[in-house]
């Protein structure tokens, strides 16, 4: 079959089986093409519990199906590249956190969404790159626990008055992103603002004309009267920058921003994993459960808290 094909099959099988194609921003143009709806990892989870289609193929990393299968239990959550993790997800263990917990017992846990469901369950409450900043100032203590990314733990420690105690994680996309690349894109696009998303260590925030999660970027470039903007995340985002902002220009500041475990995913990986049901993602009700408290706290957090 030719990629023609296998999308007129893909849309087929997803018709026969009652299926959401998801796919995270990240992903290839092709993926992100075939899917149903594309977006950030919790608005995609969120989706995934709204609708009523009985199955959910998501095509992002294991994490984000976990959450869906979370936030929508009565579902079949597939996740056609089970090798399709997270590295920074997996740089904290629960055991890990619990030490953490015993060091500081007074402190809240607030843990990014990009995390296992067994982290969520040791947690107090969940928060992502939009909203991070806002759920650490809605909490009732003046110590936090923030993990597992040092720098989105450190961009909020600047942004609120909290005592912040930061697992040292990281994204390795994010973190390789170097000032000397930002300099030279900046020095060939003078007139181009910089965006870049808080994963990225402090010294490239620092440069940044605006700080924001992945669907942020497409509100920004959209309002902006900017027509050049450098793009400080993965490069699967130029897809739908690009698309959406057919008059403007989206440039990367290296080559190198490319998340391996989010590129897996192929149109034959859909076709196959429609065809054969799997593989599944599911999670135990205990730590369903306890996960879910932690996203439904983050989800009561007002917009404007604090
Ligand atoms: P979002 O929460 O913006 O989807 O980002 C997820 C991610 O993996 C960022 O590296
Ligand atoms: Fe994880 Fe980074 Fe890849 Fe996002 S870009 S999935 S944080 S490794």
């Amino acid at each position: 079959m030719d990629q023609e094909e296998i999308k007129q099959e893909i849309r087929r099988m997803a018709r026969e089986r009652n299926a959401l194609l998801l796919a995270h921003n990240y992903q290839r143009d092709e993926v992100q093409e075939i899917a149903d709806i594309t977006g950030d990892s919790l608005a995609l989870s969120m989706e995934a519990a709204r609708t009523d289609r009985e199955v959910i193929v998501f095509c992002g990393v294991h994490f984000m199906a976990e959450s869906a299968s979370i936030l929508a239990p009565d579902k079949i959550v597939l996740l056609p590249r089970l090798d399709a993790g997270c590295p920074m997800a997996d740089m904290v263990t629960p055991e890990g956190l619990r030490r953490m917990k015993a060091e500081h017992p007074g402190a809240t846990v607030v843990t990014y969404v990009n995390s296992s469901a067994d982290v969520k369950a040791e947690s107090d409450i969940c928060c992502t790159s939009s909203n991070a900043v806002n759920v650490v100032r809605s909490v009732k203590t003046e110590e936090v626990i923030l993990v597992p990314d040092r720098n989105l733990g450190k961009y909020i420690a600047a942004h609120t008055d909290k005592t912040c105690h930061l697992w040292e994680g990281y994204c390795p996309t994010h973190d390789r992103l170097l000032v000397s690349d930002v300099r030279r894109a900046q020095k060939e696009h003078p007139d181009a603002l910089f965006m870049a998303h808080p994963e990225c260590p402090p010294e490239i925030l620092e440069m940044a004309d605006h700080i924001c999660s992945t669907s942020g970027m497409y509100d920004y470039a959209r309002k902006s009267p900017a027509k050049k903007f450098i793009v400080g995340t993965e490069a699967g985002i130029l897809y739908r920058l690009r698309r959406e902002n057919p008059d403007k220009e989206f440039f990367l500041p290296t080559s190198r921003l490319i998340c391996p475990n989010m590129k897996l995913t192929s149109l034959e990986d859909i076709l196959k994993s429609l065809q054969t049901m799997s593989p599944e993602i599911t999670v135990p009700a205990d730590i369903r459960e306890k996960a879910k408290v932690t996203l439904d706290r983050m989800l009561a957090v007002p917009r404007d808290a604090g």
